[in-house]
C-alpha cells in the first residue's frame, strides 16, 4: 500500500505525536511503501524564527530516525525540498471552496491562538495538506484523530478535481488507529496534547525520567478521587490511559482492579507508569545522541529522500498541469 504522511518542524515531539503517528510509521514501512515528510512549509503559518528553523528541521529528523524510521525502507524529506507542493498546493486551492477550510477545526482553533496573525496561509493549510497527500497516489494517511478533517477534505478535493479534469488522483483514505489516536493533555484531560498549552501538559520524548516523574506528579487523575481509601474509576483517569498505552497487560489489568478497590493510589500508579515510559522511550533517546553527533548522515538521508520524492512528485505534478491545460505540456 502507498502510505504518505508528514510532521511539523514545530519544537520537540511528545508522545501524543509518537503514538498517534510516528509508532504507526515505523510500523508500517515493514511492508508498505512510505513516504514521511518534515512540512516545514506547515509550520510557517504560525509566527517562528527563521534562525532556529534549520535546527528544527535537523532535530525532527533526527527524532524520526531516532524512532525507527528507516531510510532504507521509507523516503524521508523535507517539504520545501520539492517545489511541486506549492505549485500543487496553488492549484488545489482554486479548486476548494473558502467556506470548506473556514469551517476546519485547526483553523478555528489556531486562527483563536494566534489572533494576531490569522494569515491566508493558515486558512490555505489544507490545500498544501492535500498536495502533499495526492501528489504520490497516497493510498492511506496514518494520523491521529485531530488530522482526520483534514484527510477527508483530501479526499473532498481530489473528487472534485477527478471530477472536473478526468481520473487524476488516487483518493486516499485517513488510517486512524484504535489506541493512541487522541492522547490527552496531562493538565486538561479534556484537550488533546499538544505544545500549546505548555511543557507541563505533555511528555516529551526526549524527557528524562526525572522529569516524566514530575510531570506526571502533576498530572490530573480521577477527579472524584480525593483520597486513597476513595474507591476509583481507572476508566475515567487520563492516566489509567497512558497505562494502556505503555503498560503491559498483565500490569494494566492488576492495576484496573487494584485502583477500582482502592489498593492501588495514584502516586504508585504513577510510579509504575514513569518507570514504564521511560523504558520505552530508553532506546530512543540512546539512538538520538548517536544521531545527533552525525548531521552529515541526517543532511545526506533527508536530501537523498527530497531527490526520491522529487522523481515522484514531479510527473504528478506534470500530469496534472497537462489535463489542466497548463504550461507548455499541453
Ligand atoms: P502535527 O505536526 O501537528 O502532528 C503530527 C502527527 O501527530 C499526531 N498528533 C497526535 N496524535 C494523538 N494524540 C495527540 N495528542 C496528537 N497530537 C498530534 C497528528 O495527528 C499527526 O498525525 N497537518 C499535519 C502535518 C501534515 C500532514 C500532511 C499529515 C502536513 N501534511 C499530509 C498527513 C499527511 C500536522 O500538523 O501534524
Amino acid at each position: 500500500m502507498k502510505i504518505f504522511s508528514g510532521i511539523q518542524p514545530s519544537g520537540t515531539l511528545h508522545i501524543g505525536n509518537y503514538l498517534g503517528a510516528i509508532k504507526n510509521w515505523v510500523k508500517l514501512q515493514q511492508d508498505n511503501d512510505c513516504v514521511f515528510c518534515i512540512v516545514d512549509l506547515h509550520a510557517i503559518t504560525v509566527a517562528y524564527d527563521a534562525k532556529k528553523m534549520p535546527q528544527r528541521i535537523f532535530e525532527l529528523a533526527v527524532d524520526l530516525l531516532a524512532c525507527g524510521i528507516s531510510p532504507q525502507k521509507s523516503i524521508l524529506f523535507v517539504q520545501s525540498d520539492v517545489k511541486e507542493h506549492t505549485e500543487l498546493g496553488w492549484i488545489l486551492s482554486t479548486i476548494t471552496p473558502l467556506a470548506e477550510l473556514e469551517r476546519m477545526t485547526q483553523y478555528k482553533d489556531k486562527s483563536g491562538q494566534h489572533k494576531e496573525n490569522i494569515n491566508a496561509g493558515l486558512l490555505c493549510y489544507p490545500t498544501l495538506m492535500a498536495a502533499d497527500i495526492l501528489l504520490y497516489q497516497t493510498q492511506a494517511v496514518p494520523v491521529g484523530q485531530d488530522q482526520k478533517q483534514h484527510v477527508e477534505l483530501t479526499r473532498t478535493i481530489a473528487h472534485k478535481f477527478n471530477n472536473t479534469f478526468g481520473e487524476t488522483f488516487v483518493i486516499p483514505k485517513p488510517l486512524i488507529y484504535n489506541t493512541g489516536a487522541k492522547v490527552m493533555s496531562l493538565t486538561d484531560p479534556t484537550k488533546k496534547m499538544s505544545k500549546s498549552a505548555g511543557p507541563d501538559s505533555y511528555i516529551a520524548l526526549i524527557d528524562e525520567p526525572k522529569i516524566i516523574a514530575k510531570k506526571l506528579a502533576k498530572a490530573v487523575t480521577d477527579p472524584a478521587r480525593k483520597r486513597i481509601a476513595d474507591k476509583g474509576h481507572p476508566e475515567k483517569c487520563n492516566i489509567f490511559t497512558l497505562h494502556q498505552l505503555f503498560s503491559p497487560a498483565k500490569q494494566i489489568s492488576k492495576i484496573d482492579k487494584d485502583c477500582q478497590s482502592a489498593k492501588i493510589g495514584c502516586v504508585g500508579c504513577k510510579k509504575i507508569l514513569t518507570k514504564n515510559i521511560a523504558q520505552e522511550l530508553a532506546p530512543f533517546r540512546a539512538k538520538r545522541q548517536e544521531l545527533l553527533v552525525s548531521p552529515q548522515t541526517v543532511k545526506d538521508i533527508l536530501a537523498n529522500g527530497a531527490k526520491q520524492a522529487q522523481n515522484q512528485a514531479s510527473s504528478m505534478a506534470s500530469k496534472v498541469k497537462q489535463v489542466m491545460g497548463l504550461g507548455l505540456s499541453s
